[in-house]
């Protein structure tokens, strides 16, 4: 059995990893149409992966398709998630849902009143090192969580029309578009936010987001977190780096975080909780690769939600947990204009 998907925003990720990766590759996935607000590149895409080129949004939306795959700029999120829930398609949204927590409680709403599943992008968690990691911490065998480390950053320069370059079409700039994935991430791993301190800033890129964002992230369960996403330096300088630390070790990753599926990772794990050792002595600390094997997140991503769809089960990345990284996000940027500490309210959805 195959959901079919219809794809608005054809020419950026869609075109790069999503429809080649995820729609194309999946198993129980098949994509019958695209549009894109720039002809050429959807007739290109239409072409090569054998989907009808739509001239608009309406037409799309009036095709057979049963899901609709989102990937257009986070300014039109809102109204187009809702034109597909009103269409009665499905919707798996690029993060983040929409620009602001109004916008994604509006876009949930939407879904929820027509009957139609809302997934969000955040496909990061699919990572087989990231499930590997989180098995790890669920079995005890991490101890005590103590400290979580999420970085993902990039060289971002000024481009005519990139609408992530000003917070009035991408909602904010280096946190909103890469802290959301490390963010979710890590509560992925660890557990809800309960309350952030950010900073941001402006070093390099003359544009107006922000190209420097550092976020201190308080978690329920009380361990700490740090996550930065910079868009000022060379991309081989940033290894995007996953830490993870308990009482009885941690787990160390590199290059796991980002679009593709490879990276390394290492846990160092203590069988016996350990005595004082005032020579500290850290030889030994040979670590455990973890190398499951790799699994495409596009892939995985489509697969899940077009098994959702089918079962008329719960999308395992829904619109609560898209919605909750929207206001973890809010949260952020209020702690930057405020120089305050802001908690989240853990009764919100
Ligand atoms: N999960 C990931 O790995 C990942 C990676 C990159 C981007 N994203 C997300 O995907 C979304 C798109 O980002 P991108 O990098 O592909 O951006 P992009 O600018 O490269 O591509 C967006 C595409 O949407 C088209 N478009 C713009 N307005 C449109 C409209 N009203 N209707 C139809 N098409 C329209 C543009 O012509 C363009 O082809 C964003 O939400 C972004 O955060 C996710």
């Amino acid at each position: 059995m195959t959901t079919k998907w219809g794809v608005l925003g054809s020419g950026g990720i869609a075109r790069r990893r999503t429809i080649p990766e995820g729609i194309v590759a999946a198993e129980n996935a098949e994509l019958v149409a695209v549009y894109d607000v720039n002809k050429q590149a959807n007739a290109e895409v239409a072409e090569e992966f054998g989907a009808a080129a739509c001239g608009s949004e309406a037409e799309l939306l009036a095709t057979e398709c049963d899901a609709v795959y989102m990937a257009t700029p986070a300014n039109v999120h809102c109204a187009q998630v809702c034109a597909a829930a009103d269409a009665g398609k499905h919707v798996l949204c690029e993060k983040p849902l929409g620009m602001t927590v109004a916008e994604g409680e509006t876009m949930a709403a939407a879904c929820a009143v027509k009957g139609v599943k809302l997934g969000c992008g955040l496909m990061m968690r699919f990572h087989a090192q990231h499930q590997a990691a989180l098995e790890i911490v669920r079995s005890g065998k991490l101890g005590t969580p103590v400290l979580a480390r999420a970085q993902l950053s990039c060289w971002y320069p000024p481009m005519e029309g990139a609408w992530r370059q000003d917070p009035a079409s991408g909602g904010g700039g280096s946190i909103m578009d890469m802290g959301g994935h490390c963010i979710d991430l890590l509560e992925m791993l660890f557990g809800r936010v309960r309350q952030v301190m950010c900073l941001t800033g402006n070093l390099v890129q003359e544009y107006a987001s922000e190209d420097t964002g550092v976020v201190l992230l308080e978690f329920e369960n009380g361990a700490k977190g740090i996550v930065d996403n910079l868009f000022n330096v060379p991309d081989e300088s940033s290894k995007n780096r996953l830490e993870l630390y308990g009482s009885q070790g941690s787990i160390l990753a590199e290059g796991t975080i980002g679009q593709g599926e490879l990276g390394t990772m290492e846990a160092y794990l203590r069988k016996t909780p350990q005595g004082y050792e005032a020579q500290q002595a850290r030889a030994d600390g040979t670590g455990i690769v973890i190398a499951p094997e790799p699994l495409n997140m596009y892939r995985a991503e489509i697969e899940a939600f077009s098994k959702a769809v089918q079962d008329d089960t719960e999308p395992p990345v829904n619109a609560e947990i898209g919605l909750w990284s929207q206001r973890v996000l809010a949260a952020c940027y209020e702690s930057a204009r405020t120089g305050q500490a802001v908690a989240l309210d853990q009764e919100k959805p």
